[in-house]
């Protein structure tokens, strides 16, 4: 089995080769085809990934190519994980917004519609590409902003489905909490992409969230970063990402006086290539555990593993609506457990969303649906609705304002 990997050359890749490494029985894989424009990453991300393989004992051919055709030849899966302009580019994302008092970050806010802005166009040449050279293959996008790139992708008509990191790590730290196998915890996930709650958590059948919040609720909340109070009131958990909503103007403060994640990222990054280009370095660095990407791998395998097996057991995915969400249109990408299979991603139904919840979904869903019209066709009036339509933007000026700085910096 084939799998290649857009962005192949990022520093996260280790992350996923280890992952590969290890759940080998679920995803037999014999070859890997790294793809990146970037030579020397690549020669260094390769060299280490064939390190960890063979240390690993496993099998699979480690391809390194810049040729896009070349490295999805005959492949089943691509996985999509680019960073258009690196850290340098996240580094803008993610203080301009500052100067007009909006939070800075690279997939919520005018951050994040900046990086729809440069992803958008190039995601989908990539895929057209896809198609031509791997007809079939499905595309696992980990880009972001994903809910708004897998989006675009679906409206190409690729097989796409979009994933993220955040549900299986809830899971995960939900499952240690609570002592038990994280197989057998079950989210209650809803929202969009970066933008959800987790309103149950089922273990055997019972939800197990009231207790896990009474015994637990103080460490959950120091991870996120949120009142526990708040958290006990709401009875839910909400992802990290929601902090940049529910406590914004802190955030922003906080972010004026502190050095962005893109070069605390870059810095980390730096260290890592020094790493991978050590012949004695052959397993994943314990700096990379510092990354946002925890997880990552074992989702990427686990939704591979469905689509190209059939397994038909229920994951965590960004997909389409198709009236799981009575209040978004059917186009609307979501964030959702859904069923996988060789067909693909089927939402599970949700229980209605309370209106707390809805509200800012929905909001945030009319968001992506402009910016991926700003992305598409340019022009400056797109840009300016995309944010007056943002929650966390709304006013005609800061829009207006943050239109100028954004497209003056992308010129
Ligand atoms: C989480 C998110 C990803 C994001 C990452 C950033 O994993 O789910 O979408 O790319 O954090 O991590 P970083 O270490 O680059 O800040
Ligand atoms: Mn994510």
């Amino acid at each position: 089995m084939k799998l290649a990997v857009i962005g192949g050359g990022s520093t996260y890749t280790p992350e996923l080769i280890d992952g590969f490494a290890r759940l080998r029985d679920d995803l037999p894989l014999t070859e890997i085809a790294l793809v990146d424009p970037d030579a020397t990453r690549l020669e260094l991300v390769a060299g280490v990934s064939r390190r960890m393989l063979a240390k690993a004992g496993h099998p699979a051919r480690v391809v390194a190519t810049a040729d896009l055709a070349e490295g999805v030849r005959g492949a089943q899966a691509v996985l999509f994980q680019l960073r258009v302009g690196g850290q340098a580019a996240r580094n803008v994302d993610e203080t301009f917004p500052l100067q007009c008092g909006c939070v800075g970050q690279e997939t919520t806010g005018a951050g994040g519609l900046a990086k729809a802005l440069r992803t958008v166009p190039l995601v989908l040449e990539l895929a057209a590409q896809v198609k031509e050279h791997a007809p079939g293959a499905w595309i696992v996008d980990f880009t972001n902003p994903v809910g708004i790139v897998t989006r675009a992708l679906l409206d190409a008509g690729h097989r796409a489905i979009g994933l993220c990191n955040v549900a299986i790590g809830f899971q995960r730290r939900f499952a240690k909490h609570l002592g038990v196998e994280p197989s057998r915890v079950e989210l209650g996930h809803v929202g969009l992409n970066h933008l959800t709650w987790e309103r149950s958590v089922h273990v055997d059948g019972e939800d197990v969230l009231p207790d896990l919040l009474a015994q637990h609720g103080q460490a959950i909340a120091d991870d996120l970063h949120l009142p526990l109070e708040l958290i006990q009131r709401l009875k839910v958990v909400p992802s990290y990402y929601l902090r940049y909503f529910y406590q914004h103007d802190i955030v922003v403060e906080e972010q004026r006086s502190a050095p962005s994640r893109a070069s605390e990222v870059a810095a980390m990054e730096e260290q890592l290539l020094k790493m991978y280009a050590d012949p004695a370095v052959d397993t994943k660095p314990e700096l990379l555990s510092k990354r946002g990407g925890a997880f990552y791998s074992e989702a990427a395998v686990a939704l591979i593993s469905s689509l190209l097996g059939d397994r038909g057991d229920v994951q965590v995915v960004n997909t389409r609506n198709n009236g799981t969400l009575p209040f978004l249109g059917d186009e609307a990408v979501i964030e959702v457990p859904a069923k996988i299979t060789a067909a693909g991603a089927v939402p599970l139904p949700v229980e209605p969303v309370e209106p707390l919840y809805r509200g800012l979904i929905a909001g945030v869903s009319a968001y992506e649906e402009l910016a991926l019209q700003a992305a598409l066709h340019g022009g400056e009036g797109r840009v300016r609705d995309a944010l007056l339509a943002h929650p966390l933007v709304g006013q005609e000026a800061i829009a207006a304002e943050l239109t100028r700085l954004m497209l003056e910096r992308q010129s």
